[in-house]
C-alpha cells in the first residue's frame, strides 16, 4: 500500500481528485465507484474545479454508488445517490444514465442486489474505487463481523455507525438500520483503490489499519492489504497516531 500524508484535509481531497482525474484522462470510459460521507466532499469539489477549469471530461464516465440505505429512494435528501448527485453529478457533464446505485426501495432487496451485481459485471467491474473508512474500520458498509461477504448484500448497521451517521439526519431515529452494500470482492476486483481519511476522529482506526500485519474481519479495511494497487491518503490529523511502521 502506498501511504500519503497531507498537510491538510483540503490537500487530501486534491490528491485523491488528481488520482481520479488521471484515471479519467487515461481511460475516458472509466468505471468509478465513489463513496459518500464527509471525507470525500473536498475531493468532489476539486473534480468539479478540474471539470470547469481544465475540461476534465465525464462524458463517458460511469459511476456506481457503493452502498445505499435500505428504504431510501434516489431522490431522498439523506440517500447516498442523492448525495452523489448534489456533490458531483449535477456539476459536471456526467450522463445520469451512467450513474448507478442499488435500488433500495424495492420490497425485494434480493432482486435489487442481483440486478446491481449484473450491472457491475456488465461494466466489467470498477477501474477505480474511492473509499472512506468508518471509525470501526468498515469500508463501504462492510462492517466488522465474524465474516466478510464477497458480493453485494444487505448489511445490518451497528449502533455506533448509526450514531456516527446521525449527523446527516434531522434525528437519530431516522437513520435506517440496514443498507445495501457492495462486498469485499467487488472492492478487491477494482483495478485501483484509493482510501481517504481525515480528522482526529479517524486517527485510532488509521493507526490500527496501517500497522496491522494480518487480515481480520474485525477490521474490514485490512483486506485491502492484499490488493496490488492501493493508495491511502490521509491528512495529518488522521495520521496523528501512526507509529512509523508503514
Ligand atoms: C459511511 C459510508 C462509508 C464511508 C464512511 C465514513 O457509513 N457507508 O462509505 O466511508 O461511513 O464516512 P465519513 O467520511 O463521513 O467519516
Amino acid at each position: 500500500m502506498k501511504v500519503v500524508i497531507t498537510e491538510s484535509e483540503k490537500n487530501m481531497g486534491i490528491q485523491a481528485a488528481n488520482l481520479i482525474a488521471e484515471e479519467i484522462r487515461k481511460n475516458p470510459d472509466a468505471v468509478l465507484s465513489l463513496s459518500t460521507g464527509a471525507t470525500p466532499v473536498g475531493c468532489y469539489k476539486e473534480l468539479i474545479r478540474l471539470y470547469e477549469e481544465q475540461g476534465l471530461d465525464f462524458g463517458n464516465v460511469k459511476s456506481f454508488n457503493m452502498d445505499e440505505y435500505a428504504g431510501l429512494s434516489k431522490d431522498h435528501a439523506q440517500g447516498f445517490y442523492y448525495f452523489m448527485y448534489k456533490q458531483l453529478y449535477e456539476h459536471v457533464n456526467i450522463d445520469l444514465k451512467n450513474t448507478f446505485s442499488p435500488d433500495a426501495v424495492n420490497e425485494n432487496l434480493a432482486e435489487s442486489i442481483q440486478k446491481f451485481e449484473m450491472l457491475i459485471e456488465q461494466e466489467g467491474g470498477f477501474d477505480l474505487i474511492l473509499l472512506g473508512i468508518g471509525r470501526d474500520g468498515h469500508i463501504a458498509f462492510n462492517m466488522p463481523d465474524r465474516e466478510l461477504k464477497l458480493s453485494t448484500h444487505v448489511q445490518e448497521l451497528s449502533e455506533s455507525t448509526m450514531n456516527d451517521n446521525a449527523r446527516f439526519f434531522d434525528d437519530k431515529s431516522q437513520v435506517p438500520n440496514k443498507a445495501i452494500t457492495v462486498g469485499v470482492k467487488n472492492i478487491m476486483d477494482s483495478r485501483k483503490i484509493v482510501l481517504i481519511a481525515s480528522g482526529e476522529a479517524k486517527s485510532d482506526i488509521m493507526a490500527r489499519f496501517i500497522s496491522s500485519d494480518s487480515i481480520s474481519p474485525d477490521l474490514p479495511a485490512t483486506v485491502l492489504k492484499l490488493h496490488p494497487d492501493v493508495t491511502v491518503i490521509m491528512d495529518k490529523a488522521a495520521a496523528g497516531k501512526l507509529n512509523g511502521t508503514y
